[in-house]
């Protein structure tokens, strides 16, 4: 039986006063049946830790360097991560393959440095509408695993992969619980080829998440829970997405 895991991603949302007041909601309502983490903007890491330290909510980054150290001026290595005590971080997000040109190969080779050094990398996959109205849904996510499942080799196990399709994020249009069901069920088979560990490896759906339609999707026999935009930066909203995922 694998554990739900509900993953809240700020994108680039936040302030000392409505961190403060967001963290304070989600751990008043505390505990939860579920792994809860949230992926926060770098600067805001040491209060987030701070706040969420022995309170068994986890945290994590959006982003992280596929080099250990050196001149990369702006990137963020995942040693630096470990050392606030981060458990995850997001990588190949849409929105970075997007505006940051970000290839299938660099985000495996992040998921890598990621996992080096005990950050367990969450890897986005996922298709645009025009891919998915060209019947290549199937083609796109499954390149966009493969190259990850070839740079981590054993280790591929150890990851947590988010489906995402491209046409949902931030849209208020979210997948049926079945379209999403399907693409998880192909990524799972991709993966229990690669690994025996792929049954117990969590598939989270990310994509116009809601407290009135995760229960439906959490529900779904290969979708192990989410990850969530807009709706983890309200505490009732993301308290309530993580209760549906009990
Ligand atoms: P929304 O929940 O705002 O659609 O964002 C999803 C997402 O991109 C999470 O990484």
């Amino acid at each position: 039986m694998r554990r739900k895991l509900v993953v809240g991603n700020w994108k680039m949302h936040g302030s000392h006063a409505a961190n403060a007041e967001l963290l304070a909601g989600v751990l008043a309502a505390k505990p939860y049946l579920a792994d809860v983490a949230m992926c926060v903007p770098f600067p805001y890491l040491s209060e987030v830790a701070v706040a969420l330290t022995g309170s068994h909510l986890l945290w994590g980054a959006q982003d992280v360097s596929a080099h250990e150290q050196g001149a990369y001026t702006g990137e963020v290595s995942s040693t630096m991560l470990a050392e606030f005590g981060c458990r995850y971080a997001i990588v190949g997000h849409s929105e970075r393959r997007a505006c940051h040109n970000e290839t299938d190969q660099l985000v495996a080779d992040k998921a890598k440095a990621a996992l080096a050094h005990g950050v367990t990398p969450i890897v986005c996959v996922g298709e645009t509408l025009a891919q998915r109205e060209a019947g290549e849904t199937e083609m796109v996510v499954k390149r966009q695993l493969s190259a990850v499942i070839h740079t981590l080799t054993h280790c591929i196990g150890e990851i947590v992969v988010a489906y995402e399709p491209v046409w949902a994020i931030g849209t208020g249009r979210t997948a049926t619980p079945e379209q999403a069901q399907e693409v998880h069920a192909l990524l799972r088979k991709q993966l229990h080829a690669a690994t025996p560990h792929a049954g117990g490896m969590r598939l989270l759906y990310g994509g116009s998440v809601k407290p009135d339609n995760a229960a439906a999707l959490f529900a779904q026999p290969d979708i192990d829970g989410g990850l969530i935009g807009g709706a983890s930066l309200k505490a009732g909203d993301f308290v309530a997405i993580c209760r549906a995922a009990a």
